[in-house]
């Protein structure tokens, strides 16, 4: 069976990419690299010994797409192809809404045209809002985001919802993802973001590798046990293979299914940079700072339904993620440059 994979060179694409091959399915990526490199894809064929026909393409254009699916047979698509920074979204909200709205109506339409019914969808675990109560349950209602970034999943899962209600034949699942860290084990992919990371991990590790000099923990007076916020961090490889078990689940259901994947425990920002630091026997100065706006006190699900439905559920331990992590900073100190 043959997967597209938009904006498969990205770091949760890659992942994937890798264990579908492993799992013997065939891979194509289409990826305009905007966040990304080839070489991630590149790597993902040496370890695997297997090939994956990759397009340099912008995804909100119909005509590239449509080159694609008709040189390929696609028999499923999963979306990974959007931007992230929920910090940059508020800055340039057109941008993320015309990006992440546009591939996935791209992608639609010519799903549409070339008879495709499959597609797995990368959402987040920010849909669920501010107002719903820990641990997040897929039958929570969405609620309102703090950013246009959390909106544009939001639209997205609702105009997925639509298109499969509309179209009987269709299966789409919708995989909201908590937060993915870690990196394959042989130390070749991994997350690459582009200047100053926004997310945790990558700037714990590039504090360790000596490319930042310290870590600010953003605020330590929330209602938790050490006052820092709690997460439900989950290990990319995890993450992947849980992709591998939707499209499985897709290909014999139709309608929309909902998954949270996430490993179900949550830790804190202090319980993260400790194992870091433990697992790998490197210091991570840090220093505690002010709130970032838009923080949630914790965010982490319940993960029984992709375990009951999909026979998922995750294996790697926090000390897997930390170690996945820093063995990947070390080895790539510059990411894919
Ligand atoms: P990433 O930036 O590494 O990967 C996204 C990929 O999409 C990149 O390779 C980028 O070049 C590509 N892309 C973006 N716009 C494109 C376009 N118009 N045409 C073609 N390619 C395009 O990010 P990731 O962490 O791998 O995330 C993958 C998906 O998962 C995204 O949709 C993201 O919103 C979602 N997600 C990520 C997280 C997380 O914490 N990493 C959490 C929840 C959801
Ligand atoms: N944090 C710091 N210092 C930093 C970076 C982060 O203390 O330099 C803290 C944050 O305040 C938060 C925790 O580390 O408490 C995790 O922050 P991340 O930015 O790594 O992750 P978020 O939970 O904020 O958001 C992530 C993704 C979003 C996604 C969300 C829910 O970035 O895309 O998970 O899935 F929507």
């Amino acid at each position: 069976m043959k997967i597209l994979l938009a904006g498969g060179a990205g770091y949760i694409g890659s992942h994937t990419a890798l264990e579908l091959l492993e799992a013997g399915y065939e891979v194509v990526v289409a990826d305009n690299f905007c966040n990304s490199s080839p070489e991630s894809i590149r790597r993902v064929e040496a370890l695997t010994g297997k090939t994956v026909a990759m397009y340099e393409a912008d995804v909100k254009e119909k005509k590239i797409l449509q080159k694609i699916f008709s040189e390929q047979e696609i028999q499923g698509v999963i979306h990974f192809a959007g931007l992230k920074a929920v910090g940059e979204s508020m800055e340039k909200p057109v941008i993320y809404y015309r990006n992440n709205i546009d591939t996935t109506l791209s992608l639609l339409e010519c799903m549409e045209e070339f008879g495709v019914k499959q597609f797995v969808f990368s959402s987040s675990a920010t849909v669920y809002g501010e107002e719903n109560p820990v641990p997040y349950v897929e039958t929570m209602k969405r609620g309102a985001c703090s950013n246009p970034y959390g909106w544009t999943k939001f639209m997205m899962e609702q105009i997925l919802e639509d298109v499969a209600r509309a179209n009987p034949e269709m299966s789409v699942v919708l995989l909201r993802y908590f937060n993915p860290i870690g990196a394959h084990p042989s130390g070749r992919i991994g997350e690459d973001p582009e200047g100053i990371p926004n997310n945790l991990m990558p700037y714990i590790s590039q504090v360790a590798v000596g490319r930042r000099d310290h870590l600010t923990v953003f605020g330590k007076d929330y209602p938790t046990k050490d006052g820092t916020c709690r997460r439900d961090y989950i290990h990319v490889a995890d993450l992947a293979r849980g992709h591998v078990k939707a499209i499985a689940y897709g290909a014999s259901h139709k309608g929309v299914e909902i998954f949270n994947l996430g490993t179900g425990t949550p830790y804190s920002v202090v319980e993260i940079v400790e194992a870091f630091e433990k697992v790998n026997g490197v210091p991570v100065k840090h220093e505690f700072g002010p709130r970032r706006a838009g923080d949630l006190p914790e965010s982490w699900a319940d993960a029984s339904k992709a375990e009951a439905l999909l026979g998922w559920k995750t294996e790697k331990t926090l000390e897997d993620m930390c170690r996945d992590s820093w063995n990947w900073q070390r080895r790539n100190p510059n990411g894919y440059r």
